[in-house]
Protein backbone atom coordinates (compact mmCIF):
# COMPACT_ATOMS: atom_id res chain seq x y z
CA UNK A 1 0.00 0.00 0.00
CA UNK A 2 1.39 3.37 -0.81
CA UNK A 3 0.81 6.08 1.51
CA UNK A 4 0.04 9.52 0.96
CA UNK A 5 1.02 11.61 3.86
CA UNK A 6 -0.35 14.23 5.78
CA UNK A 7 0.89 15.03 9.66
CA UNK A 8 -1.77 16.27 11.64
CA UNK A 9 0.12 18.78 14.60
CA UNK A 10 3.41 20.54 13.49
CA UNK A 11 5.21 20.14 17.02
CA UNK A 12 7.63 18.07 18.66
CA UNK A 13 7.13 14.41 17.55
CA UNK A 14 6.08 15.69 13.89
CA UNK A 15 9.44 17.71 13.38
CA UNK A 16 11.61 14.12 13.87
CA UNK A 17 8.98 12.00 12.24
CA UNK A 18 8.73 14.20 8.97
CA UNK A 19 12.63 14.06 8.89
CA UNK A 20 12.82 10.15 8.73
CA UNK A 21 9.48 9.94 6.78
CA UNK A 22 11.30 12.42 4.34
CA UNK A 23 14.38 10.29 4.17
CA UNK A 24 12.90 7.42 3.66
CA UNK A 25 11.10 8.69 0.64
CA UNK A 26 8.05 8.45 2.10
CA UNK A 27 5.21 10.44 0.20
CA UNK A 28 3.94 13.70 2.88
CA UNK A 29 1.38 15.34 0.90
CA UNK A 30 0.18 17.89 3.79
CA UNK A 31 0.91 19.41 6.98
CA UNK A 32 -2.02 20.75 9.00
CA UNK A 33 -1.45 22.67 12.70
CA UNK A 34 -3.77 24.60 14.21
CA UNK A 35 -1.94 27.87 13.73
CA UNK A 36 -1.19 28.01 9.86
CA UNK A 37 2.18 29.65 10.71
CA UNK A 38 3.77 26.36 12.36
CA UNK A 39 2.02 24.32 9.42
CA UNK A 40 3.96 26.47 6.97
CA UNK A 41 7.02 26.32 9.02
CA UNK A 42 7.34 22.35 9.27
CA UNK A 43 6.03 22.36 5.58
CA UNK A 44 8.55 24.41 4.43
CA UNK A 45 11.61 22.58 5.93
CA UNK A 46 10.85 19.64 4.62
CA UNK A 47 9.73 20.44 1.08
CA UNK A 48 6.18 19.37 1.58
CA UNK A 49 4.00 21.67 -1.07
CA UNK A 50 0.65 21.74 0.84
CA UNK A 51 -0.19 23.44 4.95
CA UNK A 52 -2.98 24.61 6.19
CA UNK A 53 -4.83 25.09 9.39
CA UNK A 54 -7.79 23.79 8.54
CA UNK A 55 -8.94 19.91 8.05
CA UNK A 56 -11.33 20.83 5.43
CA UNK A 57 -8.44 21.55 2.95
CA UNK A 58 -6.66 17.99 3.13
CA UNK A 59 -5.97 16.75 0.03
CA UNK A 60 -8.86 14.01 -1.25
CA UNK A 61 -5.62 11.67 -1.66
CA UNK A 62 -4.54 11.32 1.44
CA UNK A 63 -4.75 7.88 3.28
CA UNK A 64 -2.44 8.03 5.90
CA UNK A 65 -3.72 10.65 8.86
CA UNK A 66 -0.82 10.89 11.39
CA UNK A 67 -2.32 12.88 14.77
CA UNK A 68 1.05 14.39 15.92
CA UNK A 69 -1.29 16.39 18.14
CA UNK A 70 -1.40 16.71 22.58
CA UNK A 71 -2.46 13.51 23.71
CA UNK A 72 -5.93 16.04 24.63
CA UNK A 73 -6.67 17.15 21.38
CA UNK A 74 -6.48 13.85 19.72
CA UNK A 75 -10.47 12.36 20.56
CA UNK A 76 -11.19 16.48 19.32
CA UNK A 77 -9.23 16.27 15.99
CA UNK A 78 -10.21 12.56 15.47
CA UNK A 79 -14.24 13.85 15.94
CA UNK A 80 -13.41 16.77 13.09
CA UNK A 81 -11.86 14.25 10.70
CA UNK A 82 -14.82 11.57 11.14
CA UNK A 83 -17.16 14.50 9.55
CA UNK A 84 -15.07 15.12 7.20
CA UNK A 85 -15.68 14.03 3.53
CA UNK A 86 -12.79 11.13 3.06
CA UNK A 87 -12.30 8.06 2.11
CA UNK A 88 -12.67 6.29 5.20
CA UNK A 89 -12.53 2.45 4.33
CA UNK A 90 -9.00 3.05 2.63
CA UNK A 91 -7.33 5.06 4.86
CA UNK A 92 -5.33 4.60 8.15
CA UNK A 93 -5.87 7.21 11.47
CA UNK A 94 -2.55 6.95 13.78
CA UNK A 95 -1.66 8.77 17.06
CA UNK A 96 1.32 8.78 18.70
CA UNK A 97 0.45 8.76 22.52
CA UNK A 98 1.91 6.12 24.68
CA UNK A 99 -0.97 7.07 27.33
CA UNK A 100 -4.05 6.71 25.49
CA UNK A 101 -5.01 3.64 23.56
CA UNK A 102 -6.97 3.42 20.09
CA UNK A 103 -10.55 3.80 21.87
CA UNK A 104 -9.45 7.45 21.35
CA UNK A 105 -9.94 6.79 17.68
CA UNK A 106 -13.35 5.47 17.86
CA UNK A 107 -15.36 7.91 15.59
CA UNK A 108 -12.86 7.29 13.04
CA UNK A 109 -13.69 3.53 13.54
CA UNK A 110 -17.20 3.78 13.75
CA UNK A 111 -16.83 5.60 9.76
CA UNK A 112 -14.48 2.19 8.57
CA UNK A 113 -11.45 3.92 9.08
CA UNK A 114 -8.37 1.68 9.88
CA UNK A 115 -7.53 2.79 13.47
CA UNK A 116 -4.00 2.02 15.38
CA UNK A 117 -1.39 3.82 17.62
CA UNK A 118 2.46 4.07 17.45
CA UNK A 119 4.43 4.62 20.02
CA UNK A 120 7.93 5.93 19.71
CA UNK A 121 9.95 5.52 23.23
CA UNK A 122 12.03 8.03 22.66
CA UNK A 123 11.89 11.78 23.96
CA UNK A 124 11.25 15.13 22.32
CA UNK A 125 11.40 17.89 24.16
CA UNK A 126 11.83 20.48 21.51
CA UNK A 127 11.11 20.88 17.25
CA UNK A 128 14.74 19.86 16.92
CA UNK A 129 15.12 16.71 14.85
CA UNK A 130 16.07 13.36 16.66
CA UNK A 131 17.73 11.10 14.65
CA UNK A 132 14.79 7.73 14.93
CA UNK A 133 16.77 4.85 13.53
CA UNK A 134 16.68 1.76 15.68
CA UNK A 135 14.08 3.69 17.65
CA UNK A 136 11.65 1.20 19.68
CA UNK A 137 7.96 1.78 18.38
CA UNK A 138 4.97 0.09 20.17
CA UNK A 139 2.46 -0.84 17.68
CA UNK A 140 -1.35 -1.07 18.99
CA UNK A 141 -4.51 -1.77 16.83
CA UNK A 142 -6.60 -4.68 16.54
CA UNK A 143 -6.51 -5.25 12.88
CA UNK A 144 -3.76 -7.97 12.20
CA UNK A 145 -3.35 -6.88 8.64
CA UNK A 146 -2.82 -3.11 9.56
CA UNK A 147 -0.24 -4.52 12.17
CA UNK A 148 2.04 -6.25 9.05
CA UNK A 149 1.34 -2.99 7.19
CA UNK A 150 2.57 -0.54 9.80
CA UNK A 151 5.76 -3.11 11.12
CA UNK A 152 6.71 -2.98 7.41
CA UNK A 153 6.27 0.89 7.81
CA UNK A 154 8.22 1.31 10.84
CA UNK A 155 10.82 -0.84 9.17
CA UNK A 156 11.05 1.17 6.47
CA UNK A 157 11.66 4.31 8.79
CA UNK A 158 14.48 2.29 10.61
CA UNK A 159 12.46 2.04 13.81
CA UNK A 160 12.52 -1.17 15.48
CA UNK A 161 8.36 -2.06 16.13
CA UNK A 162 6.90 -4.41 18.14
CA UNK A 163 3.01 -4.93 19.05
CA UNK A 164 1.59 -4.14 21.81
CA UNK A 165 -1.99 -4.53 23.64
CA UNK A 166 -4.26 -1.77 24.54
CA UNK A 167 -5.43 -3.01 28.20
CA UNK A 168 -1.96 -3.21 28.91
CA UNK A 169 -0.49 -0.13 27.49
CA UNK A 170 -0.37 2.23 30.90
CA UNK A 171 2.34 -0.09 32.19
CA UNK A 172 4.07 0.18 28.93
CA UNK A 173 3.81 3.96 29.15
CA UNK A 174 4.93 3.72 33.20
CA UNK A 175 7.92 2.43 31.82
CA UNK A 176 9.29 5.47 29.97
CA UNK A 177 8.12 7.83 32.48
CA UNK A 178 9.80 5.59 35.35
CA UNK A 179 13.13 5.35 33.41
CA UNK A 180 13.47 8.71 31.27
CA UNK A 181 10.60 11.55 32.74
CA UNK A 182 11.27 10.70 36.58
CA UNK A 183 15.21 10.78 36.16
CA UNK A 184 14.79 14.10 34.87
CA UNK A 185 13.10 14.89 37.99
CA UNK A 186 15.69 13.18 40.23
CA UNK A 187 18.67 14.57 37.92
CA UNK A 188 16.79 18.32 39.31
CA UNK A 189 16.86 17.32 42.57
CA UNK A 190 20.33 15.87 42.98
CA UNK A 191 21.45 19.21 41.10
CA UNK A 192 19.73 21.59 43.44
CA UNK A 193 22.04 19.65 46.14
CA UNK A 194 25.10 20.65 44.86
CA UNK A 195 24.50 23.87 44.54
CA UNK A 196 24.22 24.14 48.33
CA UNK A 197 28.29 22.40 48.58
CA UNK A 198 29.44 26.09 46.20
CA UNK A 199 30.27 23.76 43.84
CA UNK A 200 31.21 25.46 40.10
CA UNK A 201 27.90 25.14 38.36
CA UNK A 202 29.88 24.47 35.18
CA UNK A 203 30.73 21.14 36.69
CA UNK A 204 27.01 20.11 37.55
CA UNK A 205 26.68 18.38 34.66
CA UNK A 206 29.61 16.21 34.30
CA UNK A 207 30.08 15.75 38.10
CA UNK A 208 26.67 13.99 37.65
CA UNK A 209 26.91 12.08 34.77
CA UNK A 210 29.88 10.55 34.94
CA UNK A 211 27.79 8.29 37.85
CA UNK A 212 24.83 8.10 35.84
CA UNK A 213 26.61 6.73 32.54
CA UNK A 214 28.24 4.47 34.58
CA UNK A 215 25.39 2.86 36.40
CA UNK A 216 23.26 3.11 32.80
CA UNK A 217 26.10 0.73 31.48
CA UNK A 218 26.04 -1.38 34.05
CA UNK A 219 22.25 -1.14 34.03
CA UNK A 220 22.39 -2.81 30.21
CA UNK A 221 25.51 -5.21 30.86
CA UNK A 222 24.10 -6.80 34.29
CA UNK A 223 20.40 -5.28 34.28
CA UNK A 224 18.58 -3.20 37.32
CA UNK A 225 19.58 -5.01 40.65
CA UNK A 226 23.10 -5.74 39.99
CA UNK A 227 23.93 -2.47 39.19
CA UNK A 228 22.73 -1.24 42.21
CA UNK A 229 25.53 0.10 44.78
CA UNK A 230 24.86 2.48 47.89
CA UNK A 231 23.39 2.63 51.60
CA UNK A 232 20.59 0.78 51.19
CA UNK A 233 22.43 -2.24 49.15
CA UNK A 234 25.31 -2.16 51.61
CA UNK A 235 23.01 -2.29 54.62
CA UNK A 236 24.09 1.03 55.77
CA UNK A 237 21.37 2.31 58.26
CA UNK A 238 23.50 5.26 59.95
CA UNK A 239 24.17 6.61 56.62
CA UNK A 240 20.03 6.95 55.76
CA UNK A 241 19.48 8.32 59.17
CA UNK A 242 21.80 10.87 58.49
CA UNK A 243 20.81 11.43 55.12
CA UNK A 244 16.98 12.13 56.41
CA UNK A 245 18.18 14.38 59.58
CA UNK A 246 19.92 16.55 56.47
CA UNK A 247 16.54 16.61 54.36
CA UNK A 248 14.49 17.31 57.95
CA UNK A 249 17.02 20.66 57.87
CA UNK A 250 16.32 21.99 54.69
CA UNK A 251 14.14 25.28 55.10
CA UNK A 252 10.54 24.83 53.65
CA UNK A 253 10.88 28.04 52.13
CA UNK A 254 14.12 27.57 50.38
CA UNK A 255 14.84 25.76 47.09
CA UNK A 256 13.45 22.48 48.94
CA UNK A 257 9.95 21.44 49.98
CA UNK A 258 11.61 18.99 52.47
CA UNK A 259 8.67 16.47 53.21
CA UNK A 260 8.11 16.42 49.32
CA UNK A 261 12.09 15.34 49.10
CA UNK A 262 11.46 13.61 52.20
CA UNK A 263 9.07 11.24 50.78
CA UNK A 264 10.78 11.00 47.64
CA UNK A 265 13.71 9.77 49.19
CA UNK A 266 11.73 7.20 51.64
CA UNK A 267 9.58 6.05 48.95
CA UNK A 268 12.78 5.32 46.63
CA UNK A 269 15.05 3.90 49.40
CA UNK A 270 11.67 1.32 50.08
CA UNK A 271 11.59 0.04 46.15
CA UNK A 272 15.55 0.24 46.39
CA UNK A 273 15.11 -2.66 48.86
CA UNK A 274 13.03 -4.46 46.40
CA UNK A 275 15.87 -4.22 44.08
CA UNK A 276 18.57 -5.47 47.07
CA UNK A 277 15.77 -8.63 47.03
CA UNK A 278 15.88 -9.16 43.43
CA UNK A 279 20.17 -8.79 43.47
CA UNK A 280 20.54 -11.06 46.74
CA UNK A 281 17.72 -13.31 46.75
CA UNK A 282 17.45 -12.93 50.05
CA UNK A 283 17.61 -9.72 52.96
CA UNK A 284 20.30 -9.20 54.99
CA UNK A 285 19.47 -8.25 58.71
CA UNK A 286 20.52 -4.58 58.12
CA UNK A 287 18.36 -4.12 55.12
CA UNK A 288 15.64 -5.59 57.21
CA UNK A 289 16.47 -3.33 59.91
CA UNK A 290 16.44 -0.34 56.59
CA UNK A 291 13.06 -1.66 55.65
CA UNK A 292 11.47 -1.34 59.27
CA UNK A 293 13.19 2.30 59.84
CA UNK A 294 12.27 3.64 56.58
CA UNK A 295 8.27 2.72 56.61
CA UNK A 296 8.10 3.79 60.32
CA UNK A 297 9.53 7.33 58.79
CA UNK A 298 7.09 7.57 55.96
CA UNK A 299 3.99 6.30 58.33
CA UNK A 300 5.33 9.86 60.51
CA UNK A 301 4.89 11.65 57.46
CA UNK A 302 1.61 10.44 56.67
CA UNK A 303 0.49 11.18 59.68
CA UNK A 304 1.76 14.80 59.54
CA UNK A 305 0.44 15.86 56.25
N1 LIG B 1 7.35 15.01 23.08
C1 LIG B 1 7.67 13.77 23.40
O1 LIG B 1 8.72 13.52 24.00
C2 LIG B 1 6.78 12.62 22.97
C3 LIG B 1 7.30 11.31 23.06
C4 LIG B 1 6.51 10.25 22.64
C5 LIG B 1 5.22 10.48 22.20
N2 LIG B 1 4.72 11.77 22.16
C6 LIG B 1 3.34 11.96 21.70
O2 LIG B 1 3.34 12.69 20.49
C7 LIG B 1 2.13 13.47 20.41
C8 LIG B 1 2.51 14.93 20.15
O3 LIG B 1 3.32 15.35 21.22
P1 LIG B 1 4.31 16.60 21.07
O4 LIG B 1 5.18 16.59 22.28
O5 LIG B 1 4.91 16.61 19.72
O6 LIG B 1 3.25 17.78 21.22
P2 LIG B 1 3.44 19.34 20.89
O7 LIG B 1 4.86 19.68 20.76
O8 LIG B 1 2.58 20.06 21.84
O9 LIG B 1 2.89 19.46 19.41
C9 LIG B 1 1.61 19.28 18.99
C10 LIG B 1 1.25 20.45 18.07
O10 LIG B 1 -0.05 20.22 17.56
C11 LIG B 1 -0.66 21.45 17.28
N3 LIG B 1 -2.06 21.32 17.68
C12 LIG B 1 -2.57 21.36 18.93
N4 LIG B 1 -3.89 21.16 18.90
C13 LIG B 1 -4.20 20.97 17.60
C14 LIG B 1 -5.42 20.71 16.92
N5 LIG B 1 -6.57 20.58 17.57
N6 LIG B 1 -5.37 20.60 15.57
C15 LIG B 1 -4.22 20.72 14.89
N7 LIG B 1 -3.04 20.97 15.47
C16 LIG B 1 -3.04 21.08 16.82
C17 LIG B 1 0.07 22.52 18.07
O11 LIG B 1 0.73 23.37 17.15
P3 LIG B 1 0.27 24.88 16.82
O12 LIG B 1 -0.68 25.34 17.87
O13 LIG B 1 1.58 25.61 16.81
O14 LIG B 1 -0.33 24.77 15.46
C18 LIG B 1 1.15 21.76 18.82
O15 LIG B 1 2.39 22.40 18.81
C19 LIG B 1 1.40 13.28 21.73
O16 LIG B 1 0.40 12.29 21.56
C20 LIG B 1 2.49 12.78 22.67
O17 LIG B 1 1.99 11.97 23.71
C21 LIG B 1 5.48 12.85 22.53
Amino acid sequence: MKFKIVVIGAGKIAYSLSSSLINANQSVISVISRNAKSAEALAKKFGIEHFTYDLKNIPGKANLFLLTVPDNEISKTANQLSKLKLNFKDSVFIHFSGAENISILHSLKSKGGRTASIHLMQTFPSKKIVKLSGVYSAIETDDDELFQLLKKFCENLGFVPFRIRSQLKPYYHLAGVFASNFMAGTMFIAKKFLEMNDIPPEYFFDLLTATVYSTLDNIKKIGPSKALSGPVDRGDLQTIKKHIEAIRKLKPAGKFDSILILRNYLAQSLNLIDVVQEKQTKLKESQIAIRKYLVQELKKIQKSI
